[in-house]
């Protein structure tokens, strides 16, 4: 297959750093394989100049539709789609009487492959063509989602959650092979990075839960495993809400901070990303900052769960990177739009004395070029500069009657944008196309 063009709107970013979007009302984008089949963006622009230096490209033309980059979820939980929506007074309730009963039911490998499908599925019919996602302590739930992301082509990043105490027996890491909890966990986190990490567009991550369902062991082994694998991811939550603060302050007194329990054990650094961090201290804002590690701001979840609010001044005054997330299940919604939209309440809200008012070319940013950028994927997805793999959302802006009517008000692409953060979901994405074509033998 040679190269192929498709001719819209289109929006991405010309510096991925910069939260600045360049608007192309009638573009053209190219996409041509790569070596290992992939489609990759050739060149973008305006239609007149692109068309006449490729006139015998064969282009898909979609009228009144808008091409702008694939969504990046930066933390989401694949085992918690069925936990979306359930209450509860805060953080801790709600993962002994919801989450960890659920996460439970993925012992049988068939609950997990149905679960794995549903969601790979709910993801791109969202338009999130790249996520960091939690599996289970079930070995089978890692393979069930790989597979999953593998057939239908999608860069999905996942690992084996790790956890040894505080959370019911049935669901912490199990001994095996006559190895104890913490060395088979290992073990299996090391088996599965080395049949999965690096094929296609599969990745790895080493996955404690967080600190208090972690014993020292654990940490330690998790983090002498990060370091033997540089290029591997670690996830984890940290500083979500003040009882499991003061429960991972009182587990690791030593620790300067929360944070500084996952420094101690050598878990920060890039490629490492921390869902949360709304409570952080200056020390620990600029810890994040010289490590590298990047947050994951999940505002759905933070609103949901009473959690608080992430500071964006702060963040953005320390300089450490971080990017949006779902969250599901603490999070309310697979769709970018909806997460957008609670970002821009959370910035409003703020923790600073006057609130930001993000605007919606930020808010895109930080779901796509600023989500990969702090992933570590920056200029492999969430943008389509040259190179970049083409990942791609078609929308469409009149996919209801009141997003028409608004969006047809609209004066200047900020305002086009804002209408679609404000009143966009799952019916605004007309279709997700992936890089890789999907492999559905
Ligand atoms: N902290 C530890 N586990 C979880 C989880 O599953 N969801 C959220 N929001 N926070 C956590
Ligand atoms: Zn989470």
């Amino acid at each position: 297959m040679s190269a192929r063009g498709y001719r819209a709107s289109l929006l991405w970013f010309p510096d991925p750093t910069q939260p600045v979007v360049r608007w192309e009302e009638d573009g053209l984008l190219v996409v041509a394989p790569d070596a290992q089949g992939r489609q990759v963006v050739q060149a973008i622009g305006d239609w007149r100049t692109l068309s006449a230096l490729n006139c015998r490209l064969p282009v898909e033309h979609l009228p009144g539709r808008i091409i702008a980059p694939g969504f990046v979820d930066m933390h989401v939980h694949f085992p918690q789609t069925n936990v979306i929506g359930s209450p509860a007074d805060g953080l801790l309730p709600w993962l002994e009487n919801y989450t960890f009963p659920e996460e439970q039911r993925f012992a049988d490998a068939g609950y997990g492959a149905e679960a794995a499908t549903f969601f790979v599925d709910e993801l791109l019919r969202n338009g999130v063509s790249t996520a960091l996602a939690f599996a289970t302590t079930h070995s089978t739930s890692v393979d069930a989602l790989f597979s999953q992301a593998q057939t239908r082509g999608m860069r999905l990043i996942t690992g084996l959650c790790l956890m040894d105490r505080h959370a019911p027996s049935a669901l912490l890491n199990q001994p095996g092979r006559g190895r104890d909890a913490v060395e088979h966990s290992l073990c299996e986190s090391e088996d599965l990075i080395a049949r999965w990490h690096g094929q296609g567009r599969l990745g790895y991550a080493i996955t404690p839960r967080f600190a208090p369902t972690c014993s020292d062991a654990q940490l330690r082994g998790a983090g002498e495993l990060a370091a033997r694998h540089p290029d591997v991811w670690i996830q984890s939550h940290v500083a979500e809400n003040y009882d499991e603060i003061a429960w991972a302050r009182a587990l690791f007194p030593q620790s300067a901070s929360y944070l500084g329990t996952y420094a101690d054990f050598g878990l920060l650094r890039s490629r490492a990303v921390y869902a949360h961090c709304i409570h952080l201290d200056a020390a620990d804002r600029a810890l994040m900052r010289s490590s590298g590690a990047a947050a994951a701001v999940c505002p759905t979840s933070n609103l949901f769960l009473g959690s608080g609010f992430f500071d964006y001044a702060a963040a953005q005054q320390a300089g450490f990177a971080y990017g949006l997330a779902s969250d599901v299940g603490g999070g309310t919604s697979f769709s970018p739009f909806q997460t957008m939209l609670a970002a821009y309440y959370v910035g409003r809200e703020g923790q600073s004395k006057a609130g930001l008012s993000l605007s919606p070319q930020n808010l895109w940013w930080q779901h796509t070029a600023g989500a990969a950028q702090a992933l570590g994927l920056g200029g492999v997805v969430g943008n389509l500069l040259p190179g970049c793999e083409a990942d791609f959302v078609v929308l469409n802006p009149r996919a209801t009657p009141l997003l028409a009517r608004k969006t047809a008000l609209a004066k200047s692409v900020d305002e086009l944008l804002f209408g679609m953060v404000v009143l966009g979901d799952d019916r605004l994405i007309e279709r997700t196309v992936l890089a890789q074509a999907p492999n559905l033998q």
